[in-house]
């Protein structure tokens, strides 16, 4: 099962993203859906094909892409630039669409009301997707390393300013072809 946790940003260090039993004030998917509108899954990474859990998904929220992105210093160009850019906070004007199929990173995601951190750990098999509107980061563990299938194009790509808005989660932003927010498919979440 995923997890997620607040993070107090002045505490982080590189050599710290995993934080301990006792420093980690976890928060659950019921939470993380109401707080920050992400929603998640887990499928099995070596089986998604042929059981079709993923074709489900794609299907009742009307995606037609979908493309791998193996994010390690062997097969990203410009690895360095990009990790950064992963990392930097920023918006998109549609969803975006993760599924996990190797390795491990963080998605921070703002909670829409305090406007606080919160972290989520995907891991193979995973399945994330983040409302348009909200701003988040892709943070990669001490492995660097992650490989996940995409499913999303559409949409902009907003770095936070300083002094920056807030989130826009749910402010208007496209969602044609899109089954409404909340959404259970027939699999386990
Ligand atoms: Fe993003």
């Amino acid at each position: 099962m995923v997890r997620a946790w607040h993070i107090d940003e002045s505490k982080l260090d590189e050599n710290k993203l995993e934080l301990s039993e006792n420093e980690r004030e976890l928060v659950n998917l019921e939470d993380l859906k109401e707080h920050t509108g992400v929603l998640y899954w887990k499928l099995n990474a070596d089986t998604y094909n042929e059981d079709g859990t993923l074709d489900e998904i794609r299907k009742c929220r009307g995606y037609t892409y979908a493309d791998e992105i193996e994010v390690s210093s062997k097969t990203l160009p410009n690895f360095d630039v990009m990790i950064k850019k992963f990392a930097s906070e920023h918006l998109h004007t549609d969803e975006e669409i993760r599924f996990i199929l190797a390795g491990k990173g963080y998605f921070d995601v703002r909670d829409a009301n305090s406007d606080d951190w919160i972290r989520i750990e995907v891991v193979g098999g995973d399945l994330i997707i983040l409302p348009a509107g909200i701003y988040h980061r892709l943070v990669l563990d001490k492995d660097r390393y992650i490989k996940a299938k995409r499913n999303d194009v559409k949409g902009s790509f907003l770095d936070r300013m300083e002094n920056g808005s807030a989130n826009m989660w749910g402010m208007g932003f496209s969602t044609e072809l899109r089954i409404p927010f909340p959404f259970s498919p027939k699999i386990s979440p």
